[in-house]
């Protein structure tokens, strides 16, 4: 029986572009969600952008524009971003919509009914001003434990303390620079305790993965605080009903939009009910993907909240852990703070596809995205194995057998053995345990080609009366690719519609896998994927040291259970990013290169290098310089001397391993090709 699905990633904040960490996150989800889709399920899939919060409506005033315009604008790019990784949502939909302020004030309503929200006055910093509540991340002082400067109002970046604002040596507001003072005001809360009883057991069953669950034992034992749910005037949010002047923290709204989403989304479909889902009697399976940081949000507000409101709960959270990059942590000034519109840029989306796939576990670990290891794999795997098989075996079905594949198969057990494989990597996949999957897969691959290589169709095709035999082992090739991109389809989508072309097939699926294909007209047969280089890495890294993006405001407002800590690093790289300028210079700064013509009197090896030439260089007025080119690969220091090149003669002097480079000789491409002036022009001759 298909099973009804509803799938949800966590809904990005809307004041941000999307890098890597956030696309770990969605790439794992649709890899699930159409994995389902493969499987026959109903799988339906929701997000949406988080658009509510102090920052996005600071990050909009800085702009000029209204926080409508700031959000529509980021949701836009977002969704490009998205389409362009093939990761797809059913609807993409917003927290600030119709949808979810209805859905907002009728929960609010329920638990209020039901006795859940107690309101109280409380003491907070304010700043004099900017006229406005500060959140803790607003405020910057001495840490009270360690002392150290400029730390944020929650916890110290230097020693690991967490505290109060109040509690900072000679606090400053970030927004104005001004002394916060304390003041107060009313605040309404969720009492979470009232839920304590149905949350342990909630916790208890298994909605949770391992570790998730001995974080929550630790938050039980801490005991669970009423939770502030409320922010004053000005806030960029939805208004509390029944108050003047008191606005719905982001974080109560946040979990809202996605049943906001799947509001909207059922206005496109008749087949689909609201209730069907969110019911309390729901048959219906309910799974959120999210990211180590937002447990608590997801594993005991929201299930209390829906409870308390008298909602279905969710079936399980999946969360995730964080990407790194090399092994540490993205970084602006290291180049691995990546966007996604960086990566794609330089490098195909779904080899980032496959890379996640082929590390992620159902564990909540970090992910390394190691580029040396990145390269290597992608080249192996889908390169070297996946796509050899096709490309060793179709172009004698094409040539020989005017593309027709032979009636039987040269292996059959081979390509039922191939088919039984499915359920156990269908186990995988469902469980979450990617990387299990992908090992199966590509253990399948390397038997695969184990098989071509054995029967080696290329001596065949040059023996006479081979033919019946050279046709059938082909054929069995590539009905073992078939299988491999049924197998392969969730994670590389793009790749399997290219197959599914050139084998001439409707859309697979699952069922798919014990039917060969037989007896069938295929294309011709065209690359599918293409090598990765360094050069497309090191460009990539390059564009993400120049794309700094302007200083935000601090992302993530932090919540005292929330291990907002873990993300403060990463936000204050944001922070500290200086704004870029437009890439654009003034003649003036051109003017500032001093660029001359120089006569290369001699080039040498250098020992021990292998990029490097050394260059002795005539440049007239200005003397002789000793210059190392990274231009061995393109020419051999004899054809070099007596020309003229381009050489920067104002770089600072350069101490390399071999001696001091005083200066850089121009050239093009990565090749590279040396740039010469045309005849007449004399060492020293300024280029202007
Ligand atoms: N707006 C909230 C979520 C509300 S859900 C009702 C939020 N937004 S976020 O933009 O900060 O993060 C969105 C998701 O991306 C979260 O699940 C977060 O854990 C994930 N990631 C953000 N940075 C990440 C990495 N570096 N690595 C992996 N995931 C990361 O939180
Ligand atoms: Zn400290």
């Amino acid at each position: 029986m298909a099973r009804d699905i509803l799938v949800t990633s966590a809904l990005p904040y809307a004041n941000g572009a999307t890098h890597l960490g956030h696309m770990l996150e969605h790439i794992q989800t649709d890899i699930w969600v159409r994995f389902q889709k493969q499987r026959g399920n109903n799988c339906i899939a929701v997000c949406g952008d988080d658009a509510h919060g102090t920052p996005i409506m600071l990050k909009a005033r800085d702009a000029g524009i209204t926080p409508e315009e700031l959000i529509a604008g980021v949701s836009a790019e977002r969704q490009r971003d998205f389409a362009d990784f093939h990761v797809v949502y059913d609807k993409y939909h917003s927290t600030h919509s119709d949808e979810n302020r209805e859905l907002s004030s009728a929960i609010y309503n329920k638990l209020k009914d039901g006795g859940h929200i107690t309101s109280r006055t409380i003491k907070q910093a304010f700043d004099p001003e900017q006229q406005m509540f500060l959140p803790d991340r607003f405020i910057r002082g001495e840490c009270p434990k360690c002392g150290a400067p400029d730390q944020y109002g929650d916890a110290c970046e230097a020693c690991g303390a967490t505290y109060q604002p109040t509690e900072l040596g000679n606090a400053v507001s970030v927004l104005s620079g001004a002394t916060p003072v304390e003041r107060e005001s009313e605040h309404y809360f969720f009492k979470l305790a009232d839920f304590e009883t149905f949350l342990r057991d909630w916790t208890r069953s298994d909605h949770l993965q391992e570790a998730i669950t001995r974080k929550l034992d630790e938050w039980f034992t801490a005991g669970l605080r009423d939770w502030d749910i409320s922010r004053d005037a000005p806030y960029f949010g939805f208004q509390i009903p029944g108050t003047e002047d008191k606005y719905f923290y982001v974080w109560l709204d946040a979990p809202i939009g996605y049943m906001a989403a799947f509001q909207a989304l059922i206005d496109e479909r008749a087949d689909l009910s609201f209730d069907g889902f969110w019911g309390k009697d729901s048959p219906a399976e309910l799974y959120h993907f999210i990211g180590k940081d937002i447990v608590y949000f997801h594993a005991l507000f929201w299930p209390a909240m829906l409870e308390g409101a008298g909602y279905r709960t969710p079936t399980a959270i999946h969360a995730h852990g964080f990407v790194t990059v090399n092994g540490e942590k993205m970084s602006k000034s290291r180049g691995t703070f990546i966007k996604a519109r960086t990566w794609l840029d330089h490098v195909e989306p779904e080899f980032l596809r496959y890379y996640f796939a082929a590390k992620l576990t159902h564990r909540v670990e970090d992910l390394d995205l190691n580029f040396d290891d990145f390269m290597a794999r992608i080249n192996s795997d889908l390169v070297g194995k996946y796509v050899n098989i096709a490309s060793r075996s179709a172009n004698f079905i094409t040539k020989r057998f005017n593309g027709r594949l032979a009636g039987e198969l040269d292996r059959p057990e081979l390509a039922q053995r191939f088919a039984d494989e499915g359920e156990t990597i269908a186990a995988h996949f469902e469980a979450r345990r990617y990387s299990q999957a992908i090992r199966a897969i590509m253990a399948l691959a390397d038997e695969a080609n184990a098989y071509v290589a054995e029967r080696a169709p290329w001596q065949l095709a040059k023996e006479d009366g081979r033919e019946t035999e050279l046709q059938a082992i082909c054929t069995t090739a590539l009905e073992l690719f078939r299988q491999l991109t049924i197998y392969l389809k969730p994670v590389l989508p793009a790749t399997a519609e290219r197959a599914e072309a050139f084998l001439q097939v409707a859309p697979l699926t699952w069922a798919d896998l014990k039917q060969p294909l037989l007896d069938h007209e295929i294309a011709k047969f065209k690359p599918l994927l293409r090598r990765v280089e360094q050069p497309a890495i090191d460009k990539m890294i390059e564009a993400s040291k120049d794309d700094l993006a302007p200083a935000p405001a601090p992302a993530k407002q932090a919540e005292a259970h929330a291990e907002p800590k873990k993300t403060a690093q990463a936000e204050k790289e944001q922070a500290d990013a200086h704004t870029p300028d437009d890439g654009i210079i003034g003649i003036e700064d051109f003017a500032k290169v001093d660029l001359r013509v120089a006569k290369v009197l001699a080039a040498d090896h250098v020992e021990g290098a292998d990029k490097l030439l050394k260059l002795t260089l005539d440049v007239g007025e200005l003397g002789q310089r000793q210059v190392f080119a990274g231009i061995k690969s393109a020419y051999a220091p004899e054809t070099l001397e007596g020309r003229h090149v381009a050489l920067v003669a104002n770089l600072a002097p350069r101490k390399m391993r071999f001696g001091i480079s005083e200066g850089m000789v121009l050239a093009a491409g990565d090749s590279p090709h040396v740039l010469a002036p045309d005849d007449g022009a004399k060492p020293g001759d300024r280029i202007k």
